[in-house]
């Protein structure tokens, strides 16, 4: 499976020969879909370009301490990196690393980072099984980072023993397996997305700004913790995540209609849409003719999907959004208890956060408890959240509970 979608990868690249390499895992991991950034370090320019590896990662590529132009840049990696690997790392890589040094751009990154750390060695076989190597490996995988290899086989040296850097492929695949955990293994998550469509007459609408960004970025973190995931979603320029059911709708009742029919031996209703609140009485079979009078729009509302899931008698635990503009954490609370819901996932909107945009910071609500998601891209807060709902859910008795009888547990 690939868990690669718009993950943030910081590629470092020292200085051996497998670092010809790095171009071509640059490219894998982007067809992968992943977003990559590549630092080099100043003896891996030896073997590869900044020029290759800028244009296969169509990012800038950082190397020495004259590239942190803002002098802040390798605090911005740092933090900008959902996984950092560095292929090939070299003896001397591994051992600065160990060691904690921060004298170049790399390894102050790895010092600032909270990202998860991989390393895939690449070296001669006597270099490897040298003691001094194995002593600093052994304290990078103490300290959680993890050791991708190396394989065993023929050196550009000559010699043949363990050394050769892993390839392409098999690094795609251990950075796609790391984004993988099994927090919601055997569960159904049915999750809303996007903006409704209220026709007003064959060729109008009213609709909103909402892009489907995080709802999207929920069916893929849910995904990743192994649930089995249906998204319904309204009209968004977005491709569903691998893995996850996508059923495409326009209006309120359309949405309303398909969420009901995939509730069956649903856990967790996820409602992430921006719904349309109200919609035209009387849609127009024919065109609305320009003319010189006013023309009123009468409206009524439209069906509240997530209130009418929190209303049924057998029911999946309910999660709803709130986007508002103020008062984030009181309106968080009032709209819990209006909905019937367990959680509310509140988020600021405008000024650059919220519909549109890939950032955002949410405030999570439910009974006994808060906390707060602080300003982060989408995916990230995605995994955020569903790891906090799986700690809420899992956690039992006082965990995020449906009323009984829930529909898939209650037997
Ligand atoms: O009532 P309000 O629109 O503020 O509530 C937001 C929450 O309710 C979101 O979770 C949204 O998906 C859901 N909602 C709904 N149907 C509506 C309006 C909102 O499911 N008609």
């Amino acid at each position: 499976m690939n868990f690669m979608a718009k993950k943030r990868i910081l590629l470092g690249v020292s200085g051996g020969i497998a670092a010809y390499k790095s171009a071509e895992l640059v490219r894998r991991l982007r067809t992968a879909g992943a977003v990559v950034r590549v630092v080099m370090t100043r003896s891996a320019k030896e073997f590869v370009t900044a020029t290759t590896l800028h244009t296969l990662s169509g990012e800038p590529v950082w190397s020495d301490w004259s590239d942190d132009k803002s002098g802040m840049d390798h605090i911005e990696l740092a933090r900008w990196a959902d996984r950092i690997l560095i292929a090939p790392a070299t003896a001397d890589t591994l051992a600065r690393i160990a060691h904690g040094r921060a004298d170049d751009l790399l390894t102050a990154i790895c010092l600032a980072t909270e990202a998860p750390l991989a390393v895939a060695p690449a070296m001669n076989q006597a270099m490897w099984n040298n003691k001094a190597t194995q002593a600093n490996v052994d304290t990078l995988r103490e300290r959680g980072v993890r050791v991708w290899g190396p394989a065993t086989g023929e050196q550009a040296c000559g010699e043949t023993g363990p050394g050769r850097m892993l390839e392409p492929d098999a690094l795609v695949q251990r950075l796609s397996d790391s984004f993988a955990n099994g927090r919601l293994a055997g569960l159904k998550v049915v999750i809303t997305a996007g903006p409704t469509r209220e026709p007003v007459d064959p060729v109008r609408y009213l609709s909103n700004r909402s892009s489907g960004k995080m709802g999207y970025a929920i069916a893929q973190a849910a995904h990743e913790a192994g649930a089995q995931v249906e998204l319904v979603s309204g009209p968004v320029a977005l491709q569903a995540p691998d893995g996850v059911t996508l059923t495409r709708v326009e209006s309120a009742s359309d949405m309303f209609r398909a969420v009901m029919v995939c509730l069956e031996d649903c856990d967790l209703f996820i409602g992430a849409a921006a719904v349309a609140d109200y919609r035209p009485v009387e849609p127009q079979a024919r065109k609305i003719k320009k003319q010189a009078a006013e023309l009123l729009l009468r409206l009524e509302p439209a069906p509240d999907i997530l209130a009418a899931v929190a209303a049924l008698k057998s029911r999946p635990v309910c999660i709803g959004f709130a986007a508002e503009t103020e008062n984030l954490q009181e309106y968080a609370q009032k709209k819990r208890m209006q909905k019937g819901v367990e959680m509310i996932v509140a988020n600021r909107v405008g000024a650059g956060l919220g519909f549109e945009t890939d950032d955002n910071e949410l405030w999570l609500v439910w009974e006994g408890g808060s906390r707060w998601l602080p300003k982060a891209p989408k995916t990230r807060l995605a995994c955020q959240l569903i790891e906090q709902i799986a700690d809420l859910y899992l956690k039992q008795p006082s965990g995020l509970k449906a009323p009984e009888p829930h529909a898939k547990h209650s037997a």
